[in-house]
């Protein structure tokens, strides 16, 4: 496995690094030394940096522990079980959990039957860790615990697959005219309601987290991407009062160049946009989300959650055809070592190190591996397509195949059975 080109820290890199404010290092090193010795200090001296923020719901005196007893618990995980480490096995009896047909809320980009997929093998397959067995998804426990309560997912289209997905796993449970899904703020909210349980899942659309020059759910820039550096209220006031959180962020800081940062707004005249590292980046945003966290949930009573990078097959570097992708591929990857040669590793060290910091207990989904694993379960070609086909893409249909997104029912419910897992039998850690 080789290094993420990515990761290779360029003499540009450097100079780059160095037009950072140097308060801006000074603090950080300093609040990290301050944490140790009293992790209330942390936000005190974050909040200099945004001054909208509010008070924290629960300031605790104690020191925030580890060992706390998780928000919606009802047993716990083996000790010493990874359950994001294990294998595929065919499961014909248990999977899937759903019809694609069954689910009205499917979007058009991920149903794979109704655009002509072939087989159904994709949705066959059943995730068993090495050490220990899942827990079985049970949408009763699931749904009667979100009474009253509100569930969020946050993030990008892959963030939104995972929401359809819980989604479709919940709704046969609530009868027809006892439930509701409906948009608000340009799609940019979705909101699926159980009138019955009080309760609402939701999704909200920040491909950043933070704010960024595509943050319209709709019409969104794929090239010339701006993040706004410390902006996340911009979008987390709209997360406040939530019990569940699921972030994801990832595809869209990938660029194969530097991102664009922009200091002060986007309403100035002279805007100051600096460059930044896909890694440098990413760590900014992930340390803007961490102190939202940190300062705006409860850990005692509600949980969060953060999917990592969900991966693409798009470039045949599993040992398959030189230049193949995701079509036309209906068998699994069989190296348990197979990775991918993107800039997966670099964003993950990253992830591990800001999150080792972290005050605030958040519950990492580490789907990247066993997900990587699945070039067959990509929709491939088999969506809505929003462009008519030119006859030389349908000459060679590999070319315009999505090898990002995933098929539903597939491999995204996968993903919500570890939410569940974690979010119900989290291990003592
Ligand atoms: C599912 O959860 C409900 C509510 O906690 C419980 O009554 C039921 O026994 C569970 N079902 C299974 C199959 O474990
Ligand atoms: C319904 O749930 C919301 C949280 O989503 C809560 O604030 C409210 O009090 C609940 N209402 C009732 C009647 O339980
Ligand atoms: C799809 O893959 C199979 C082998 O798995 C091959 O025989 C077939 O020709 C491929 N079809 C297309 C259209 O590429
Ligand atoms: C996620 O899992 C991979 C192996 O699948 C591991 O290399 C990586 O360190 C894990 N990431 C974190 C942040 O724990």
């Amino acid at each position: 496995m080789k290094a993420a080109p990515l990761s290779s820290s360029s003499a540009a890199g450097v100079v780059r690094k160095a037009r950072l404010p140097t308060y801006l290092y000074t603090l950080l090193a300093f609040s990290v030394v301050v944490a140790i010795i009293h992790g209330e200090y942390l936000v005190c001296i974050f909040g200099r940096f945004e001054p909208t923020r509010v008070t924290s719901p629960s300031p605790s005196t104690t020191p925030v522990k580890k060992q706390r007893e998780m928000a919606f618990a009802v047993g716990k995980g083996e000790e010493g079980c990874d359950i994001f480490s294990g294998r595929w096995v065919r499961d014909e009896s248990t999977r899937p959990h759903y019809e694609e047909s069954e689910c009205p809320y499917i979007q058009p980009q991920l149903t794979c039957q109704e655009h002509g997929r072939p087989e159904t093998e994709y949705q066959k397959w059943r995730w068993q860790p090495h050490g220990c067995d899942l827990p079985s998804f049970n949408a009763t426990l699931m749904l009667e615990s979100l009474r009253g309560k509100r569930m969020m997912f946050v993030g990008d289209s892959l963030n939104r697959g995972q929401y359809v997905s819980i989604i479709c796993l919940l709704h046969r449970l609530i009868p027809p005219h006892k439930k509701s899904m409906q948009t608000f703020n340009n799609d940019a909210l979705t909101v699926f309601r159980a009138k019955d349980y009080n309760a609402s899942i939701e999704f909200y659309w920040a491909p950043f987290l933070l704010e960024s020059n595509s943050d319209n759910a709709v019409v969104h820039r794929i090239s010339e991407r701006v993040v706004r550096k410390g902006s996340i209220n911009k979008h987390g006031k709209h997360w406040k009062g939530v019990d569940i959180l699921v972030f994801n962020t990832y595809l869209w800081w990938v660029t194969g160049q530097d991102m664009n940062i922009l200091k002060g707004s986007f309403e100035d005249d002279q805007k100051e946009i600096i460059q930044l590292s896909t890694e440098d980046a990413y760590r900014m945003a992930m340390k803007s989300m961490l102190k939202w966290v940190t300062r705006n949930m409860d850990p005692d009573k509600t949980r969060v959650f953060f999917t990592s990078m969900s991966p693409t097959h798009s470039k045949g570097d599993w040992g398959g055809e030189p230049g193949g992708n995701c079509y036309n591929q209906t068998t699994l990857i069989e190296d348990p070592n197979y990775w991918g040669t993107d800039s997966r590793k670099s964003i993950m060290k990253v992830i591990g190190e800001e999150f080792g910091k972290s005050e605030f207990p958040i519950t990492f989904l580490n789907i990247t591996q066993l997900s990587s694993y699945r070039k067959d379960a990509h929709t491939s070609i088999y969506k809505k397509q929003w462009n008519p086909l030119t006859p030389e893409q349908l000459a060679n249909p590999a070319s315009y195949a999505d090898c990002t997104h995933w098929c539903l029912p597939g491999l995204q419910d996968t993903w919500n059975e570890l939410l569940f897992a974690k979010l119900f039998y989290p291990n003592s850690t």
